[in-house]
């Protein structure tokens, strides 16, 4: 499984990028909307002793409670709802006994499925009091995705999307993670394109409005490198450094770019 994620994020996919109309931006609105509104509802239960299982218990529920399904769960046989990714865990935590505690710094990463589309969403906390660093990292991070996202307008790139996050993530010495990769989603999970959270600019696909894709860079204290644990989903940073991610799940418009992950409670950016 291991093997399996890198080569994706490393293979060029010759897969037909899909083109949406208006009933496919109707139905990733609604899921990207779903997508939010978990992470809403979990966001105040974020916090020391907070156990993970039981954050990925009531995201579950939540999804299901609103006709959704949790689109994660036996993905590939992967075993939650969610993904919970502490401190040098880069991505694919798997919720389980481990509480949170002060200083930890968190990613949830949830995707919903709503009447076939998916809504792919992620987020990061600092719980209670956090270092200095761990505060910039959140921060680099956060301004790294909103520059990807600045970038998207039909006649850019993908390579535009990556340059422009990586081109801010190691101005101020951090380092993206190259081994994950966004991906295009719609009645697919993971479709074409990939995006790449690096690379340069004026390169990779043709940006064109209907399509859509996530962004959601992985950004580290220290070295790029990471391995996946023995249980085959698990990320660490090599080194042991500090890891953020988040993410949104986008659309392509005649414009610019449509976000369907938006928190209707205005909790995305990390406080
Ligand atoms: N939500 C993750 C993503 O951003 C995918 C997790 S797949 C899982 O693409 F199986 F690990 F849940
Ligand atoms: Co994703
Ligand atoms: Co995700």
């Amino acid at each position: 499984m291991s093997n399996s994620l890198v080569v994706d994020a490393e293979t060029t996919r010759t897969g037909e990028i899909k083109l949406h109309g208006p009933e496919g931006f109707e139905g990733m609105r609604r899921a990207g909307r779903l997508a939010a509104e978990c992470l809403d509802a979990l966001s105040p239960l974020v916090a020391p002793g907070a156990v993970t299982d039981e954050l990925d218990r009531i995201a579950r529920e939540f999804i299901l409670d609103h006709g959704a399904l949790p689109a994660c769960l036996l993905y590939r046989g992967y075993p939650k709802a969610t993904c919970i990714s502490i401190n040098h865990v880069v991505c694919h935590g798997i919720p389980g006994p481990r509480q949170l505690r002060e200083g930890d710094v968190v990613n949830i990463d949830v995707t919903v499925i709503v009447d076939g589309w998916h809504g792919d969403h992620s987020r990061m906390w600092g719980v209670g009091a956090i270092s200095p660093r761990a505060q910039r990292l959140i921060d680099v991070t956060y301004e790294g995705l909103a520059r990807g996202l600045a970038a998207i307008r039909p006649g850019a790139r993908t390579g535009d999307i990556g340059h422009a996050i990586q081109s801010f993530v190691e101005q101020q010495r951090c380092s993206v993670v190259t081994d994950f990769c966004g991906h295009g989603l719609g009645r697919v999970f993971h479709d074409a394109p990939n995006i790449l959270h690096f690379g340069k600019a004026d390169t990779g696909e043709l940006l064109r409005p209907g399509m859509f894709f996530t962004v959601e860079p992985m950004v580290n204290l220290g070295r790029p490198q990471v391995k996946v644990l023995a249980d085959g989903w698990t990320a660490v940073t090599r080194d042991k450094s500090l890891s953020a991610q988040c993410e949104h799940s986008v659309g392509v418009t005649e414009t610019g770019v449509e976000i369907f992950t938006e928190s209707p409670a205005g909790l995305f950016k990390p406080t």
